[in-house]
């Protein structure tokens, strides 16, 4: 790599230290990226990769370290001054206004276009579109935000930022919600964004994005700059040993470790969840499905849609639209998310803003709220088991935080993710619903979920997993089933099942 002079730099960033309390989040990391260039940034959960996005778009002050745009010094005093300067940040979670239209979402009511005096919609969408287009959104620019899918809604939340005169765009892990099926936009959204004259700052947990989406990276460990180059020099396991420090043989020989043999148990067809008839609202036909328990059964679609409506039926939140349910040989209707948990059903959503848990609250208060509920009543709280049971999931799910009592709010992307997973866990729900368990987990974390979810198993939960990704669901299901539109379209067995052959019979349904 050509050395770096200043003034060839978009954006410079030397030395920052930022300090939560306790936590060092960055510990002096440095940060450059060139004009034009679309750069990675990557590295384990809790490593401080938002937390420097945020300092460079001028959301976090940093207490130490020197900040040049385009060669020259500044002090972003706030997100404003950031965007004044071109820099824009698409963050980890939603912020749409959902109650709002995509255009006036694209617009945020700063640059609705106003014809004598009122504002003028028809302009105002064209305005918008400018901005859609260029992201590749192909909806409705009158639809409701709350009515779109979460791929969607993140393509409208990138043109959202786009609209603000950028020249710098931070997408921090805003590609997560672009499933695999779509990975092929997220290629044309880089190549436009490249196209036009933008310097891009990515993060993503998923190695094949980056590898095949930026020109350069930078690894963060532990708050520090460990490792940065053109993208050329990485391949994906350099990458992981920047990220963890432990180097490949190391690693391959922890790995082997983790695996753990799958259930010998063939499932007892009366315990656990059947399905007969099954359909969502956008299924034309059901589906006969079986989740043994002490068995993990892994739900495949290229249609995002079918898999969460098949997810929120079962968890109470969405009504189906034809079949029976049975659950351990008993009708299983559920009317509400609370129905669900009375029957010892857990759910962890994709969203898990929306109902993973509650931000404000401690990690611990997070374990004792789902604790006093699990039994479908009130039951008295028993502090001294909620720690332990807090601490014991912050140990495994090696959750990097000062203490259990720490708001999960202030935890990183991924390891919010860790607590929301943790607690139901802990709970034990004899079965388990989970959507995109894994979003924002960094690459070796992931197999250390697949294995608690294994004993999960072993113990005799049932687990129904829907995901984008099917390296995830050949790592950690017994049984894949293949749905589409019409039904079911293949039941595979995970072990055996190859990446190559999902993709082939998910393209089957068209
Ligand atoms: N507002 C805050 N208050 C307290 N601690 C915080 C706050 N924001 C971040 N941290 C801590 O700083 C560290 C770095 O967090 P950061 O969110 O930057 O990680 P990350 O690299 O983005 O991780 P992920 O991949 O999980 O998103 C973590 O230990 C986190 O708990
Ligand atoms: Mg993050």
């Amino acid at each position: 790599m050509k050395p770096l002079v200043g003034t060839d730099l978009a954006l410079d960033a030397t030395g920052i230290v930022k300090r939560f309390g306790s936590v060092l989040a960055l510990d002096g990391a440095d940060l450059r990226v060139r004009p034009g260039e679309v750069h990675g940034l990557v590295g384990a959960n809790g490593s401080g990769k938002s937390t420097m996005l945020k300092v460079v778009s001028g959301q976090l002050a940093p207490d130490v370290g020197q900040l040049k745009l385009d060669g020259h010094p500044v002090t972003l005093r706030g997100p404003r001054d950031g965007l004044a300067h071109g820099v824009a940040a698409v963050s980890q979670e939603s912020t749409l206004a959902l109650g709002l239209s995509v255009t006036e979402n694209v617009l945020m009511g700063r640059r609705l276009v106003k014809s004598r005096g009122t504002i003028s919609m028809a302009r105002s969408i064209e305005r918008a579109q400018e901005f859609l287009d260029l992201v590749g959104y192909r909806g409705s620019a009158t639809a409701l935000a709350g009515t779109l899918r979460p791929d969607a809604r993140q393509l409208v939340e990138i043109a959202r930022a786009l609209s603000f005169k950028t020249r710098f765009l931070i997408l921090d892990e805003s590609t997560s919600s672009l499933t695999s099926d779509e990975v092929g936009n997220l290629g044309e959204l880089v190549d436009r964004l490249r196209n036009a004259g933008l310097s891009v700052l990515f993060v993503s947990h998923r190695m094949t994005e980056v590898l095949a989406f930026c020109d350069s990276l930078t690894v963060l460990r532990d708050g520090r700059t460990v490792s940065r180059g053109n993208v050329e020099d990485y391949d994906e396991a350099t990458l992981v040993t920047a990220m963890t420090g432990i180097d490949e043989k190391m690693r391959s020989a922890r790995d082997r470790e983790h695996v753990i043999e799958r259930t010998e148990r063939v499932g007892d067809p009366h315990e656990g969840l059947s399905l007969r008839g099954f359909r969502t609202a956008s299924m034309r036909k059901g589906i006969d499905l079986d989740v043994p328990s002490g068995r993990i059964v892994g739900l495949c679609s290229q249609e995002q849609v079918i898999r969460s409506e098949v997810l929120l039926s079962l968890a109470g939140m969405q009504p189906r639209n034809g079949g029976t349910a049975r659950l351990h040989d008993q009708p299983y209707e559920p009317r509400s998310g609370k129905d669900a948990l009375t029957s010892s059903v857990g759910f962890v959503s994709a969203d898990r803003r929306a109902d993973g848990f509650v931000g404000d609250m401690s990690i611990r208060d997070n374990f004792a709220l789902l604790s006093t509920w699990s039994s479908g009543r009130l039951r008295m709280r028993n502090t001294r088991k909620e720690k332990q049971a807090a601490e014991r999931a912050r140990e495994w799910m090696s959750i990097r935080s000062g203490s259990v009592d720490a708001a999960v709010a202030t935890l990183s992307g991924g390891n919010q993710q860790k607590v929301v997973l943790g607690k139901w866990l802990e709970v034990g729900p004899r079965l388990l619903l989970l959507d995109e368990p894994t979003r924002g987990v960094d690459i070796s974390s992931k197999l250390e979920i697949y294995e608690t979810l294994r004993h999960s198993a072993k113990d005799g939960m049932a687990i129904l997993v829907s995901s984008s990704e099917d390296e995830e669901l050949i790592a950690c299901c017994d049984t894949i089933a293949v749905v589409g539109r019409r039904g079911l379209v293949a039941l595979l067995d995970g072990p055996t099942t190859t990446a190559a052959e999902l993709a082939d019979y998910g393209t089957r349904d068209q």
